[in-house]
C-alpha cells in the first residue's frame, strides 16, 4: 500500500493558489523506494508537500530524506558557513545541532535538552529588526503582522541553490490568528495563523505577468552580490518584505570579505522544473545586485529594484499566498528552486515554537529556461 496526497483546495480568497498538497498516511521513517520516487515527483508537481504526523522523525532522518532528493549534492549546509558570520543577516535566526549540524534548530522561546542543546533561547525573526518601518507593538497586540522576508533558502555566493528543503513544525504556538498587512500603499492584507510559514509558486509569479514582463523575465539574468547577506546587513526591507530599499547603506566592497569574482552568482531569472518542464521565475529579491538585461548590466541599485518589484510584487498579493496553517508534527517538503516563501508572524515572549530545517546545497546550477521552453509565450506579430 502507498500513501495519498490530497491537493490544497484553495479557498475563495485565494484563488491563485494552484500548488501545495498534503499526505496524512506516510511515515517518513520507514519510507520505501518506492514512496520515495512518488515523494520526490509530487514536490516537484505539487511545490510545497506537508507530510502529517511525523513528531517522530528524528534529525538523522530529516537530513538523510534531505540528501535524497539531490544525490548529487556536495553535502555542504545551503549557506555553507557563511551564515555564522555574526554580521550576516542570517545568523541571527538559525543554530546548527550540534547532534546533526546539516539540521537546523529554529523557532522562538527557551529550548532545553533538545538534541545536544542544553539551552538556548530562540528568536522567531520580526520584521521589526530588518524592515525600513515597523508596525507599533499596539498595532502587533492587536494581531497585525508582516511577512518577514521573501526569499529562497540559498547562499547565493559561491554555493548553488539547494533544491529542496525540508521544514519540521515540531512545537507551534498557541493559535491565535494574526492578519498580515502589506504596507505599500495598497490594502492588501491575508490572514493566517501566527507563525504560518507562506509560500508563493514561482511558476504562478511567471504565468500571471503581463506579456511584456514575460519577455522581459526570460532576457534578464539576476546579479547577486558577493557575500550578499553582509552586504545587505545594514539596509533595510520594504514592508511586504519583497526586496529592500534603496537608501546607500549596503556594504562597500572594502567592508566585505575577500571577493572571488568566480564565486559570484549570476542566474537566469526563469529556472526550469526539472519534473514539470513549467517555466519558474525565481528570484531571491534581496540579495539581487544587479540585473543584465539582453546582455546589458542596468547598474542602478534602485531602477534594479523597481524593476524586480513591478515583477514580482504581482506574485505575493493574497490571492496567491499559500500561508500553512501548521499542525505539530508537520514535516513540510518544498521545491527551494520553485517557490518563495517567507517567515511570518509577532510572537510573544510567552510564545514557543520549535522548527528544524534542512537543505543542502546542489553541485548542479539550477535549469534554464530555453528558447524552446519559452516558445508557447512568443507572441507573432500578426499581418
Ligand atoms: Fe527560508
Amino acid at each position: 500500500m502507498t500513501f495519498t496526497l490530497e491537493p490544497i483546495i484553495p479557498t475563495k480568497e485565494q484563488s491563485g493558489v494552484d500548488f501545495g498538497a498534503i499526505i496524512t498516511d506516510l511515515d517518513l521513517e520507514t519510507i520505501t523506494p518506492h514512496d520515495f520516487e512518488k515523494l520526490f515527483e509530487a514536490v516537484y508537481t505539487y511545490q510545497v508537500v506537508v507530510v502529517r504526523n511525523q513528531g517522530h522523525v528524528c534529525p538523522e532522518t530529516q537530513y538523510e530524506l534531505t540528501k535524497r532528493f539531490d544525490p548529487q549534492n556536495i553535502d555542504v549546509y545551503g549557506h555553507g558557513a557563511m551564515h555564522r558570520s555574526t554580521e550576516s543577516v542570517i545568523a541571527r535566526d538559525i543554530s546548527p545541532l550540534p547532534a546533526m549540524p546539516q539540521v537546523q534548530l529554529l523557532g522562538h522561546g527557551v529550548v532545553k535538552d533538545h538534541y545536544g542543546i542544553e539551552e538556548r533561547k530562540l528568536t522567531h525573526p520580526s520584521h521589526t529588526v530588518f524592515h525600513q518601518t515597523s508596525l507599533t507593538k499596539e498595532e502587533m497586540d492587536s494581531g497585525l503582522t508582516r511577512f518577514y522576508r521573501w526569499h529562497m533558502d540559498a547562499a547565493l555566493y559561491r554555493l548553488n541553490p539547494p533544491k529542496v528543503t525540508t521544514l519540521f513544525g515540531i512545537k507551534n504556538p498557541e493559535s491565535r490568528r494574526e492578519t498580515v498587512v502589506y504596507g505599500d500603499g495598497t490594502n492588501d492584507k491575508l490572514e493566517v495563523q501566527l507563525g504560518t510559514t507562506a509560500f508563493i509558486s514561482g511558476q504562478r509569479a511567471f504565468e500571471i505577468l503581463p506579456q511584456e514582463l514575460k519577455e522581459l523575465a526570460f532576457k534578464t539574468q539576476v546579479k547577486y552580490a558577493a557575500h550578499p547577506y553582509l552586504w545587505m546587513s545594514k539596509a533595510k526591507s520594504r514592508p511586504t518584505g519583497l526586496g529592500m530599499v534603496s537608501e546607500g547603506k549596503e556594504l562597500l566592497p572594502e567592508q566585505l570579505p575577500p571577493v572571488n569574482e568566480e564565486d559570484i552568482k549570476i542566474y537566469p531569472m526563469l529556472w526550469k522544473n526539472p519534473v514539470t518542464n513549467k517555466i519558474h521565475l525565481q528570484v531571491h529579491p534581496s540579495a539581487v545586485q544587479d540585473l543584465i538585461i539582453d546582455g546589458k548590466p542596468v547598474g542602478d541599485l534602485e531602477k534594479v529594484r523597481d524593476i524586480l518589484y513591478k515583477i514580482q510584487r504581482p506574485s505575493i498579493s493574497p490571492e496567491n499566498v499559500f500561508a500553512h496553517e501548521w499542525q505539530d508534527g508537520d514535516f513540510v517538503i518544498f521545491h527551494n528552486r520553485g517557490v518563495l516563501h517567507s517567515v511570518v508572524g509577532s510572537l510573544k515572549d510567552t510564545d514557543s515554537r520549535v522548527f528544524h530545517q534542512c537543505n543542502i546545497a546542489s553541485a548542479d546550477e539550477p535549469i534554464p529556461a530555453t528558447e524552446q521552453d519559452f516558445s508557447p509565450y512568443v507572441v507573432h506579430a500578426t499581418a
